[in-house]
């Protein structure tokens, strides 16, 4: 892999227009917009109401629409605490401020993902993203590389020990849903997300001064069970493309918004979509995101659940463990979509 620059760095120099590497005149507009005449938004999904059996029912019907219509909702009431959400944006602002030299510390080994870096590309040609990151595995606790875990600030660490904990806890409640959306067993899926593995990748997209050239994150489907993102501002950048339009995500304080990846477009049998996501910058402002990477520990079986295939409901996707998925994703062929290579 060949070495990506800091675009904290780059975005530092000032510049008025970024190298050619960024420039994305390969992509329409950039910049999304909503259809006139038609406000299309992420739906809203409130977890109290889904646990209170009063309005269960109703909210349960407006979450299974929505992981049908759209694989993204902004989820509200998700029982965490606003301080550990707050706690958690403010080590990540306060890693991202520190000096360049401070942060490689804990820079990424190389062929690795892990650790503070940029997402690697493999020629000179190849376009790059307007984004720094870190990522970091958080669940469980064994597979963490703490050689690669920020000790400045020096709260970081404990806030991400809590902060991975607390996602798993909406993760769990979450599938319990998905499970009773679906009308399916649940025990065994919660258990595999009790145990599941819990990545997770800040973000940092510096102003840029040609926005509606560049791109902060290519457009893509996520590989996971679900993501659970954190906007750590009020500054809009996620979008996701539904009807063939790309719709912002706004920042909605408070909020977890949920992301959902191919082994939910599986277990479902293709009824959960998982749609296809980017993030695009701002010329005046920064912006900053936590994502957590949810996936069922690795002996789980991902394959279309038994009570979905019946006669004239045929298994769409084989069934394989998520370390053979993990596994099968790394060696995938890049000209195929990866969900292609999981269909019967
Ligand atoms: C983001 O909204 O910053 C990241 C979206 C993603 O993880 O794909
Ligand atoms: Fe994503």
């Amino acid at each position: 892999s060949i070495p990506v620059p800091s675009v904290q760095e780059l975005a530092s120099l000032k510049l008025e227009t970024v190298p050619s590497r960024y420039i994305r005149d390969d992509m329409d507009s950039i910049i999304g917009t909503v259809p006139s005449g038609k406000t299309l938004r992420v739906p809203l999904i409130d977890m109290a109401k889904l646990i209170d059996s009063e309005s269960q029912e109703t909210e349960l019907q407006k979450f299974h629409t929505a992981c049908k219509e759209w694989g993204v909702f902004q989820l509200i009431n998700h029982g965490v605490s606003d301080e550990s959400l707050r706690n958690m944006s403010k080590q990540t602002q306060e890693f991202f401020d520190l000096p360049l030299k401070e942060k490689k510390r804990w820079t990424q080994k190389p062929g690795s993902l892990e650790g503070y870096g940029q997402a690697f590309v493999t020629s000179e040609e190849q376009k790059l993203e307007w984004n720094d990151m870190i990522f970091l595995k958080a669940l469980p606790i064994e597979d963490r590389n703490l050689e690669i875990w920020p000790e400045n600030p020096p709260k970081f660490r404990e806030s991400l020990d809590r902060y991975s904990q607390d996602m798993r806890q909406i993760a769990v409640a979450l599938t319990r849903f998905m499970a009773m959306g679906l009308e399916i067993e649940s025990q065994e899926l919660c258990d595999a997300y009790e145990e599941g593995l819990y990545q997770i990748r800040m973000n940092y997209y510096p102003p840029c001064p040609q926005p509606e050239r560049v791109v902060g994150l290519n457009p893509h489907v996520d590989i996971d069970g679900f993501a659970l993102l954190l906007d750590c501002g009020d500054t809009p950048g996620l979008q996701v493309l539904k009807d063939d339009h790309w719709i912002f995500v706004e920042p909605l304080d408070g909020a977890i918004v949920v992301n959902m990846g191919q082994i939910t477009e599986i277990l479902s049998n293709g009824l959960y979509k998982a749609p296809e996501h980017r993030a695009v910058v701002n010329k005046t402002k920064e912006r900053r995101s936590i994502v957590t990477f949810c996936y069922p520990n690795l002996s789980f079986r991902v394959g279309p659940a038994k009570e979905l295939i019946k006669l004239g409901s045929p298994p769409l996707y084989k069934t394989v463990t998520v370390e053979e998925y993990i596994g099968c994703f790394f060696n995938r062929k890049l000209e195929v979509p990866f969900i292609d290579a999981m269909k019967i």
